[in-house]
């Protein structure tokens, strides 16, 4: 089985599908050439029948991005599918992802369509992209509220219709690992053609499971990830892409996967994407936030300073950030003090540093985040009263 896995972001479709967010061409073109040199393997610029706007976006990207392939959505039927390969046409390399609802839920209440009707109509949608591209892409939507002998049969049918990928999305974010790494099992176990596509997920993460789901599903034989940068995306979003790169890296003993991600890229467009949607990111959000690698306490910074392995189990430089780590606030010591003064270019004798520091303490028992200044006011007064 390989060991790459393909990374198809969806930050341009399913990210902005995030509620307030709206891209205009030219941002979405400044963000599919930044996903360009992050490295990754697909890059889903749109849902061409949507608006005439993201027609246009998907057109720019697929006619002056090149390197990734580049995916357009289109639901199952002819006016999308001939919507998405026209918006396509420009690609170096192009795939047209087709979708539609396999639940019983989606299928009863939203499509009002049976069983049948849903598998002939994958089918006919999957034939009809093909005459367009070599490489299509057919997902089940809710597909993990689907029932698993149904989906085995659907994806059976679109395999041997020419798919070159079968998606399984987690559409509701419903799942949790155990159970979705199983159910990734038993699809592709129950799917007798399943080695002629790559097997895909894509999960939501509306209890906060995306990323955990999405290594679930990989240790169970999926190949490509669907994700965004910053986990934007739908409700609570979708498995964020640095976080499933950072985990596939930094525990390669326990997965043995690659990825094709330019990792020191990462953080740019983290803040690109975040500043061009105006979603900002948590603080406390894993590899890409504020406080990611930031260490506040004194144990912790002392720890860090001797060897940033004590608290870092990846070293920020890697993925692009390379503004100091140390936080001074009420619970650092005074190495990270120390060393903070020396950055900053200031030499105390041992005797100035003691009351340097005495001072600052007073000080971050008032104040939560002390500046640079700050300290520079604390030395130089502390200097004159010696
Ligand atoms: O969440 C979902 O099911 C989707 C599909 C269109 C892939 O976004
Ligand atoms: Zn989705």
């Amino acid at each position: 089985m390989s060991k790459r896995v393909v990374i198809f972001d969806t930050t341009l479709r399913d990210g902005e599908q995030s509620p307030g967010v709206s891209l205009n061409i030219q941002e979405k073109l400044e963000i599919a050439h930044q996903l360009a040199r992050l490295g990754v393997d697909v890059i889903e610029a749109g849902f061409p029948i949507a608006s005439p706007g993201d027609f246009e976006a998907v057109k720019a990207v697929a006619d002056k991005v090149k390197g990734p392939v580049i995916a357009g959505l289109a639901r199952a039927n002819r006016k999308d599918i001939e919507k998405a390969a026209e918006a396509l046409r420009g690609a170096e390399s192009a795939r047209i992802h087709t979708f539609i609802a396999t639940s019983d839920i989606h299928m009863q209440h939203k499509l009002r369509m049976t069983r049948e009707q849903v598998l002939e109509r994958a089918v006919e949608a999957v034939k009809l992209s093909k005459t367009f591209t070599s490489d299509v892409e057919f997902s089940a939507e809710d597909a993990f509220r689907s029932e698993v002998d149904f989906l085995c049969q659907i994806f059976s049918a679109v395999i041997e219709a020419g798919a070159t990928t079968i998606n399984i999305p987690d559409t509701v974010g419903y799942a949790t690992p155990q159970e979705f790494g199983r159910f990734i099992h038993d699809v592709i176990n129950g799917t007798p053609n399943i080695n002629k596509a790559v097997v895909s997920v894509h999960c939501h993460n509306d209890l906060g499971l995306g990323v955990a789901n999405s290594l679930a599903a990989l240790e169970n034989g999926a190949r490509q990830i669907e994700c965004t940068i910053n986990g934007i995306g739908e409700r609570a979003g979708n498995a964020s892409m640095e976080e499933l790169v950072m985990a596939l890296y930094t525990r390669q003993a326990f997965y043995d996967l690659d990825t094709s991600i330019n990792k020191s890229e990462i953080y740019r467009t983290s803040r690109l994407v975040s500043n061009l949607t105006g979603m900002i990111v948590q603080p406390n959000k894993a590899i890409v936030g504020k406080n990611a690698f930031a260490h506040e306490s004194g144990i912790h910074q002392d720890g860090v300073l001797k060897e940033r392995t004590t608290y870092e189990i990846m070293n920020p430089q890697m993925i692009g950030i390379f503004t100091n780590n140390i936080v001074l606030g009420k619970h650092s010591g005074r190495h990270a003090f120390r060393e903070r003064l020396k950055e900053l270019g200031y030499q105390l004798s041992e005797e100035e540093l003691d009351k340097a520091f005495g001072r600052f303490k007073a000080l971050a028992d008032r104040k939560r985040d002390i500046t640079d200044h700050d300290l520079a006011v604390i030395v130089e007064e502390e200097m004159r009263t010696i």
